[in-house]
């Protein structure tokens, strides 16, 4: 069978999102007048557009999943914008950036924006953290001792805890660790980078908790 080929010329025409809204507006408190005149070109769902970014978060924090991310940051990784930019996508409660404050934030296409980021400057300062939240910390690495993430039952309540390039999750975090999971690979790489399996962890604890989705 042979398929209609796309037409390409359409395809390069659409750009993201909506112009200007026709006046009269909308009588919605959610709505920014600044997009209702300038148009939508946001990174944003679409039943999101016009709506301002304090509705957006407010309308996510009815909603937000009971896991929560961390990622160690020393070293300035690229990927950490793309932790974040997961999180925001499977609606993570709040992001942790453990060590420096300052953190690439190129991958996260702005979604960090209607994020929950805390800093905290130390795993000690995190660690306190955990313990005032009563809240389970997963290790997801790639060291002898973790068990298989396929097979794996994620707690309800938990923050999956990332590292860096290079050392991985470092040994004090470790130390705070329930438990770890790695990610099966078959090549001939030791890792994938930090955001991909930050993708494929958070999405093992959707699958486990929320599919199918409403
Ligand atoms: C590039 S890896 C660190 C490299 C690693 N220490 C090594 O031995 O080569 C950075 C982070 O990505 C995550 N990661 C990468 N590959 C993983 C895998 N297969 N399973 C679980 N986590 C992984 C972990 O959080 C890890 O700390």
């Amino acid at each position: 069978m042979t398929l209609p080929a796309p037409n390409l010329s359409l395809m390069a025409d659409r750009e993201v999102g909506v112009g200007p809204h026709p006046e009269p507006w909308p009588d919605d408190p959610r709505l920014d007048p600044d997009l209702l005149a300038e148009g939508d070109r946001r990174n944003v769902l679409d039943r999101y557009r016009y709506w301002s970014r304090e509705a957006i978060i407010a309308d996510l924090d009815e909603r937000r999943h009971s896991f929560q991310v961390a990622i160690e940051n020393w070293q300035h990784d690229f990927n950490i914008g793309t932790v974040v930019r997961n999180a925001n996508a499977f609606l993570a409660a709040e992001v942790h950036i453990v060590g420096r404050r300052r953190w690439n934030r190129r991958g996260a296409m702005v979604t960090d924006r209607y994020q929950h980021v805390r800093h905290h400057p130390s795993v000690a300062e995190f660690a306190e953290w955990v313990n005032s939240a009563q809240i389970e910390v997963i290790g997801i690495d790639i060291i002898p001792e973790a068990r298989p993430l396929e097979t794996a039952s994620l707690p309800a309540r938990c923050v999956l805890v990332f590292g860096q390039e290079g050392p991985g999750l470092s040994a004090e975090m470790l130390n705070h660790c329930t438990a770890v999971y790695s990610i099966a690979q078959f090549g001939s790489t030791r890792s994938i980078n930090a955001g991909v399996a930050s993708g494929i962890a958070m999405h093992t604890w959707i699958r486990q908790h929320v599919m199918p989705p409403d």
